[in-house]
């Protein structure tokens, strides 16, 4: 792979960002409930985060969970993606519990993240976000994204930022 892989864990001046583990499951399920209405089961949930920590080492690219420095309360996560994009231009993401919205976490883990993809050797960066989605566009904006251009599929528009690095 060209690209140097993305470190397990940072930490930032409020969070802790670290790779998932199974301890992450039961805020994982209630992350998935806030977003679907419907929580997986906690053997689904830790199959995921299984999935998600054997998969991390070889992609070089992976979602962080949140923390606040010193707790261990999860509060989402935020890390690179392919999504819709490529492993060469990989998408940010960052999805946070409610209960946690607000106080510029999102802000500030997704700050890390582009400053990591940077230390990777990649020169940029994509986010698709919904439309209707402004505090998304906000944290895109606060960290320096523009958007770009608009897909859409068959849930409607796709806006797509960009962050040359
Ligand atoms: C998007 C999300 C991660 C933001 O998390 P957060 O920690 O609250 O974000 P921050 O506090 O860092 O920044 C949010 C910004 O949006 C602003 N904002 C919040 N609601 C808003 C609204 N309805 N309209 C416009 N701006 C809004 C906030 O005021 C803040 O901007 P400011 O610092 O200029 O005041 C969180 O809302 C979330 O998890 N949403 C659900 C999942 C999601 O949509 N993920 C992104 C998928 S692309």
């Amino acid at each position: 792979m060209p690209y140097r892989p993305m470190p397990f864990s940072l930490e930032t001046e409020r969070l802790t960002l670290r790779l998932w583990d199974e301890t992450d499951a039961a805020g994982y399920r209630a992350l998935v409930g806030e977003r679907s209405g419907e929580m997986p089961t906690l053997d689904e949930a830790r199959e995921e985060i299984r999935g998600a920590r054997e998969s991390a080492p070889g992609r070089g690219i992976h979602l962080l969970t949140l923390r606040r420095r010193g707790t261990d309360d999860f509060l989402g996560y935020c890390g690179l993606v392919i999504g819709r994009a490529t492993i060469d231009e990989p998408e940010l993401a960052y999805e946070l519990l409610r209960s946690a919205h607000g106080h510029g976490y999102a802000t500030e883990a997704a700050a890390a993240i582009v400053d990591a993809a940077r230390d990777t050797g990649r020169t940029r960066l994509w986010s698709t976000v919904r439309a209707w989605n402004a505090p998304s566009f906000r944290v895109l904006e606060k960290i320096g994204f523009r958007r770009d251009h608009t897909t859409t599929d068959e849930h409607g528009d796709v806006v797509w930022s960009v962050l040359d690095l």
